[in-house]
């Protein structure tokens, strides 16, 4: 698997490996994964599925959906069979990770997922003006102490990002069990001009949206006593 490298440097911090595949593991990753995997071209701005432009694969009649960070991918598979009538595009550049949803994605024989293996932002800054109809960021990495805080995914530049390939009205998700990232999420959210936060009358943070799936890190997150927090918003139209 390839991945390549950022225009302006090293954006990525997080952890691209994990422990050894499985060798069942490893021969689906070298057989199955060129099925879903989206390439980025040496242009930062041509992605291709399977050799022809991901502009084939994307389906006008269809929304697209996003989830940014997708970790082991069950989200992501448990919205992929609940609305069988959209595309999803998950993005996870930890390979552990992407071998589980390829497993998956071969056994189950979902065929409304493709996946870009890398930084979430390079994918952002890729795919087509307004294409997307919602986009997912659910419990990213926190990066508690100060001097990490412009390593968090949030930032005006990638919400700057975001906005450019939502479709009016699309939705953006968040979620996190760090009280502090939530209210950096809400802040560069609502100081954003593209993005009004839905909540009903701006407090219920701790409901989560129609549809919710637990992910692994809420479940780690419930089993050690932290509450979650749920923040929607909009891009405006
Ligand atoms: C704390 S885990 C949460 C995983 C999953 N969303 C869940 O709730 O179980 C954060 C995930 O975000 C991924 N990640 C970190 N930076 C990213 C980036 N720039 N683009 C895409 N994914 C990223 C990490 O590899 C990791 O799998």
């Amino acid at each position: 698997m390839t991945f390549v490298s950022h225009p302006q440097g090293k954006t990525l911090y997080g952890r691209r490996k994990g422990p050894s595949l499985s060798p069942r593991q490893q021969a689906l990753m070298d057989t199955k994964a060129p099925l879903y995997q989206i390439s980025l071209d040496e242009d930062f701005q041509s992605l291709s599925l399977k050799g022809d432009s991901l502009t084939t694969w994307i389906d006008p009649e269809k929304e697209l959906w996003l989830e940014i960070g997708f970790g082991g991918g069950e989200h992501l598979i448990h919205l992929a069979h609940a609305y069988p009538d959209r595309q999803f595009i998950g993005c996870e550049p930890f390979f552990n990770g992407i071998a589980k949803l390829v497993c998956a994605l071969s056994e189950q024989k979902i065929n409304n997922i493709a996946f870009f293996a890398d930084d979430a932002r390079l994918l952002l800054n890729a795919l087509p003006q307004h294409s997307v109809s919602g986009a997912f960021l659910l419990y990213p990495d926190p990066w508690p102490k100060k001097r990490h805080w412009k390593r968090r995914f949030v930032q005006r530049a990638t919400l700057d990002l975001l906005a450019r390939i939502l479709k009016d009205k699309g939705g953006f998700y968040c979620a996190t069990d760090k009280p502090d990232l939530g209210l950096w999420i809400l802040r560069h959210c609502l100081d954003h001009e593209a993005f009004v936060w839905t909540a009903k009358n701006n407090q219920d943070w701790d409901v989560p949206w129609d549809g919710w799936l637990s992910t692994r890190y809420e479940q780690k997150a419930l089993r050690e006593g932290r509450k979650p927090i749920y923040l929607q918003f909009q891009k405006r139209a």
